[in-house]
């Protein structure tokens, strides 16, 4: 039996299911059950009856899904599979932080610790973050953490003014706007669509901005269409399949970065040989302490409330 088979097989006989990010490698996104973003994942995970969830993706989306199940075995193919976004904000730094502006309500990306959703009031994704700031009352200040390039997209989409917590995505960083713009004048009947974990410059070269979901579904709409795509090109796997007339291409990055090919070396720590291996010793696992658990749950729920 190849591996693919031996997996599909073991996760019947254990009762598991495989929740997969779109930046996976593609034979991983072949054997999940459910592939999507940050909230459809955390959605999916709320929901799910399995008694094991392999959660394809890095540290706090695996934390997310425990904190939502405490009673289940969370598994993750590489405990080393972390985010640089979540590594940016330390939660005893971010604790001061708050602490020295008293009365914020504290909105953070899902893209962070365990820890830090424990000081937060409401959590967001890519795809609801606007809703949910413009959920909270206007008089309210707002502190934002850990993404500033989403939070600054948020403050000029909803006109509110935040504190940003000085954080970022070393991936959506390494886009060049100069090869962009070059690769954009070779196909200038190109679609930039970008995530808005990107700098400025980049947003503001895009016709669309939205989660990994909201751009696939974005390229389906343009069905033959052409598009430039600036997020971690795992997701082109995912959006071809979706939209096999589609034309795509992936936004360069900088040379000289660690990240030149735009992947993210955090997603990519996962393989198929061990998504196999922790479904089999049903090890690593993800464990998160319960004082931090019970109060991190709550501005879980709370956005997966506003998010119905
Ligand atoms: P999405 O929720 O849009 O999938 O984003 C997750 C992520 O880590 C982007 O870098
Ligand atoms: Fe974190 Fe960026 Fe990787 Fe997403 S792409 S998991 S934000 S490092």
């Amino acid at each position: 039996m190849d591996l693919k088979s031996k997996i599909k097989d073991l996760k019947e006989k254990k009762n598991a299911v495989i929740l997969a990010h779109y930046y996976q490698v593609p034979e991983i996104q072949e054997v999940a059950d459910y592939i999507g973003d940050s909230l459809g994942l955390s959605q999916k995970a709320a929901e799910t009856e399995a008694d094991i969830i392999v959660f394809a993706g890095v540290h706090f989306m695996a934390e997310t899904a425990k904190i939502l199940n405490p009673s289940k075995k969370v598994l993750l193919p590489d405990l080393e599979a972390g985010c640089s976004l979540a590594e940016s904000c330390p939660p005893r730094n971010f604790k001061k932080f708050i602490e020295s502006r008293p009365g914020h309500t504290v909105v953070t990306y899902v893209n962070c610790s365990a820890e830090v959703k424990a000081l937060t009031d409401i959590v967001c994704t890519s795809s609801n973050a606007i809703k949910v700031v413009e959920s909270i009352p206007k008089e309210r200040p707002i502190i934002f953490a850990p993404d500033k390039n989403l939070g600054r997209y948020i403050m000029q989409k909803t006109g509110r003014e935040m504190v940003l917590w000085d954080g970022s995505c070393v991936v959506h960083e390494a886009f060049s706007i100069e090869k962009l713009l070059e690769v954009h004048n070779e196909h200038p009947d190109a679609k930039i669509i970008a995530h808005p974990e990107s700098e400025e410059h980049i947003l503001k070269s895009a016709t669309f901005i939205g989660s990994t979901s909201e751009m696939i579904a974005f390229v389906k709409k343009y069905q033959g269409d052409k598009f430039i795509v600036a997020t971690e090109a795992g997701i082109l796997h995912q959006m071809q399949k979706e939209v096999p007339s589609a034309k795509l291409i992936p936004a360069p990055a900088i040379e000289d970065n660690t990240c030149a090919c735009s992947e993210c070396a955090f997603m990519k720590r996962n393989t198929l040989q061990k998504l196999y291996d922790c479904l089999l010793n049903e090890n690593p696992s993800v464990e998160v302490e319960r004082h931090i658990r019970e109060k991190a749950l709550i501005p879980i729920e709370r956005m997966l409330e506003l998010s119905k």
